[in-house]
């Protein structure tokens, strides 16, 4: 109970701080509005692609040859492909959900990734609709996904700084790390030998620090080139970086989605119901250590 409110206490915190970030944004976003929505995309589109000079050149070859636009349909296609061969070939992989269950994600850390989740979920689709909005012929449609793409982005901060901050300390790299990258953590093999992992193993380690501090580069972009007050080569860079980032997020944040739905069948309860069986314990986070108030002996009916 009072590890709860450690982090309901920081992590609020942190919430109060991004509330004042948030109004500060929302003041800076009236102060800078244009007419109507179309003219001010329209007057972001002319600054950044008028001057030739910096960065001008690059960004309009890249987005001019819509080569972001191909870029993240070539993930969202090959990705799930890959996966699904993955699927058909390796299988998932199965535990005893009947044995007794370890403590893995307490009612809080449930919470904030249930929020971070959502609000990811929303902006990866509303940031591909955004991408290829003039096969949708731009309009009422668009606009509506920039809003909710917007609105994701602000409730996905508070989740993510808290994700900083409860999973901080288990996330950092690890020497038993180096040994699950070369055998890419047992995922090529149907048998279920000790993986050389603690609480969290080196892919998901890969994931978060791809997913929280890019997910908070991807905010403060993201802040940039909406608010736009920035000077024209920031604005221009904040939007290449905003989706060269998107890029590697889409990837991982699909590879998370695959390993935490197929790849490991039932491994979502964990996320519903904070347990994970002991066999998968034992076998995925061989090394980790937990404590006897952590288990949920097995109900013997
Ligand atoms: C629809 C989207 C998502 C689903 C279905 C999902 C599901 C899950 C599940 C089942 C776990 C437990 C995995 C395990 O330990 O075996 C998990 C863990 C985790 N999730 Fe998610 N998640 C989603 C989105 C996100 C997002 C958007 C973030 C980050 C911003 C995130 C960050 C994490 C982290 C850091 C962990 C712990 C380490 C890991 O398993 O990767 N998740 N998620």
């Amino acid at each position: 109970m009072q590890s709860f409110f450690k982090q309901v206490v920081l992590s609020v915190s942190a919430l109060f701080g991004l509330l004042a970030f948030g109004a500060m944004s929302a003041g800076a976003v009236t102060a800078t509005q244009t007419s109507s929505v179309s003219a001010y995309f329209g007057e972001l589109i002319g600054i950044i692609t008028g001057d030739w000079q910096k960065y001008g050149g690059l960004f309009t070859y890249l987005q001019g040859n819509e080569y972001f636009m191909y870029v993240f349909l070539g993930i969202i296609t090959i990705i799930p492909v890959i996966f699904a061969l993955h699927l058909a070939i390796v299988g998932a992989k199965h535990f005893d959900h009947g044995g007794n269950q370890i403590l893995f994600f307490p009612l809080f850390a449930r919470i904030i990734h249930f929020i971070a989740a959502a609000s990811f979920s929303a902006l990866t689709i509303t940031g591909l609709l955004i991408v290829t909005g003039h096969f949708f012929g731009g309009g009422p449609f668009i606009r509506l996904a920039r809003y909710i793409h917007i609105f994701a982005a602000i409730t996905a901060t508070p989740a993510v700084l808290c994700m900083l901050i409860i999973w901080f300390k288990d996330m950092l790299p690890a020497l038993c790390d180096i040994k699950w990258i070369f055998i890419l953590g047992g995922y090529l093999s149907k048998k279920k030998v000790p993986i050389p992992a603690k609480k969290f193993n080196a892919g998901q380690k890969m994931w978060y620090w791809c997913a929280i501090p890019g997910g908070l580069l991807m905010l403060a972009t993201g802040y940039i080139i909406w608010g736009f007050g920035a000077q024209l080569d920031y604005v221009r860079i904040a939007v290449m970086v905003h989706n060269v980032l998107g890029m590697i997020i889409v990837a991982f944040f699909l590879t998370h989605c695959y390993m935490s739905i197929f790849a490991i069948a039932g491994s979502l309860e964990s996320m519903k119901t904070g347990y994970k069986p002991e066999e998968e314990v034992h076998i995925l986070h061989s090394l980790h250590k937990y404590k006897p108030s952590d288990i949920k002996p097995a109900k013997h009916h």
